[in-house]
């Protein structure tokens, strides 16, 4: 039988997606991780990551994705972002050989600004943290600063049509088609070079099966 959600249950899955915290967090950065794991990968195998470049993920949740990406290229520096004190703690943890060696490192981020100086990164990628940015323009801007001139920015969501359907989305989700996401991309000065669009069939934060619309655009930093 079908779990009745109640509203306050849907608003709290609304507020755990965004930013997950204490216990609660620890199990829906579990579930998340699950839940996009297939189109974490999808997103970086579109990267084309190169032996030697630093790469940032915006909103890594606990990061548990992180160590294929290192297996896959030699000498890495990979930097996980995220607002979440718990999904940095875990991650952390979940990374620990990682991070002592000094090739992987989780950052906190108050959602705003990005603590880096400009054209740091050679690559950099977010999977299904769009819906949460407070002022989506101003932070792909600050995505822009610091991805270094001719470096690519994946940027990975699910369509509109598909999240819209998702009753705990009204609870401060910003919600984006293919046409809306473009706009915002090309508004702070990428040129989009791709749009993959799939369906990914997976299973959803609240346990149900899924068969969702994505996409990944694929940005990149012009080098003039
Ligand atoms: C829905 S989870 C997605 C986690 C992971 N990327 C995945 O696809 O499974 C959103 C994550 O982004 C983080 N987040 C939300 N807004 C953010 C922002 N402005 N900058 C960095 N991280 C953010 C949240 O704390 C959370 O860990």
């Amino acid at each position: 039988m079908q779990r009745e959600w109640t509203e306050d249950d849907l608003k709290e899955i609304a507020s755990q997606l965004g930013n997950p915290t204490g216990k609660g967090g620890v199990k829906t950065g579990e579930m998340m991780n699950l839940s996009n794991n297939g189109m974490i990968a999808t997103t970086v195998a579109l990267l084309g990551i190169r032996a030697g470049h630093t790469v940032l993920e915006i909103g890594p949740g606990n990061g548990k994705h992180v160590s294929a990406i290192l297996e896959s290229t030699e000498e890495l520096q990979y930097t996980g972002l995220d607002i979440s004190e718990t999904m940095i703690a875990e991650a952390t943890q979940l990374n620990s050989t990682r991070v002592m060696d000094g090739s992987v490192n989780f950052v906190l981020s108050n959602g705003k600004t990005i603590p880096f100086t400009p054209h740091f990164f050679d690559r950099i990628f977010t999977v299904n943290t769009i819906y949460f940015w407070k002022d989506p323009l101003h932070y792909a801007k600050e995505i822009l600063r610091v991805l270094k001139p001719g470096g690519i920015f994946n940027l990975a969501l699910a369509d509109k049509s598909f999240m819209e359907k998702l009753p705990f989305t009204k609870y401060g989700f910003q919600l984006y088609d293919r046409k809306s996401v473009a706009k915002l991309m090309t508004g702070a000065g990428f040129e989009i070079v791709d749009v993959i669009e799939q369906i990914d069939i997976t299973v959803g934060n609240m346990g149900q099966p899924v068969e969702r619309d994505i996409m990944v655009l694929i940005c990149r930093k012009g080098s003039g």
